[in-house]
């Protein structure tokens, strides 16, 4: 179901899209970061999940979603019987932004303008990918998909239109969020209802 490129196929097309993001400067968060650390899955795939930008270990190791947040959405996902590998999985942001507090490079998060000059490579992502459902998994990468400022409590648990012919959008939190709660209840609460979000996205996509 890939869209097929003239004069090429689309899984080229993306491989030369990563590439080019390689060298971005179109903000100034790639003079810190490590590396850009572009989306990855199958660009025939038909659930898109979209973060907020990589992590200290993400942008150590090139890959979206590998260090604890990572490792709970991928829990997430098995709960929700969704195959990773199956699915597009990338950040609204692709640099790593960070303060340095010793030796420690803490997460700050990205600002309007960061989101907005890093939404070219998203647009590109989504003409390749053309999934039938995007996952926005916080609010960074819902402002970035929808362009405005969402509240996710509002807009969670149901179906959405993206702007332009982006198809099918779903809103829920990010993994990250559920790390942060300091209560144990609340956490496994907040998960189940994570999980729940992924579960009406996979069966959307079906
Ligand atoms: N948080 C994100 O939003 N994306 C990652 O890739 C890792 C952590």
């Amino acid at each position: 179901k890939a869209r097929e490129l003239p004069g090429g196929n689309s899984e080229i097309a993306w491989e030369a899209l990563r590439e080019e993001a390689m060298s971005c400067t179109r903000c100034h968060l790639y003079k810190h970061a490590t590396q850009t650390v572009f989306g990855e899955g199958p660009v025939s795939a038909s659930i898109m999940f979209v973060g907020e930008q990589p992590g200290d270990q993400e942008d150590l190791a090139g890959h979206p979603f590998v260090g604890p947040a990572g490792q709970l959405f991928d829990r997430a996902l098995g709960e929700a019987g969704i195959d990773r590998s199956q699915t597009y999985v990338t950040n609204a942001v692709k640099h790593f932004k960070f303060e340095p507090r010793g030796k420690r490079r803490i997460h700050a998060k990205p600002d309007g303008s960061e989101i907005e000059a890093c939404r070219w490579w998203i647009e590109q992502e989504q003409m390749l990918v053309r999934p039938k459902v995007t996952v926005a998994l916080g609010a960074t990468a819902a402002r970035s998909l929808f362009g405005k400022v969402l509240t996710i409590s509002r807009e969670r648990g149901r179906a959405q239109r993206l702007p332009g012919d982006g198809g099918e959008a779903w809103i829920t939190v990010h993994p990250s969020y559920l790390l942060r709660l300091p209560d144990e209840a609340a956490r496994t609460t907040e998960f189940a209802r994570f999980v729940e979000d992924l579960r009406l996205a996979k069966v959307a996509a079906a």
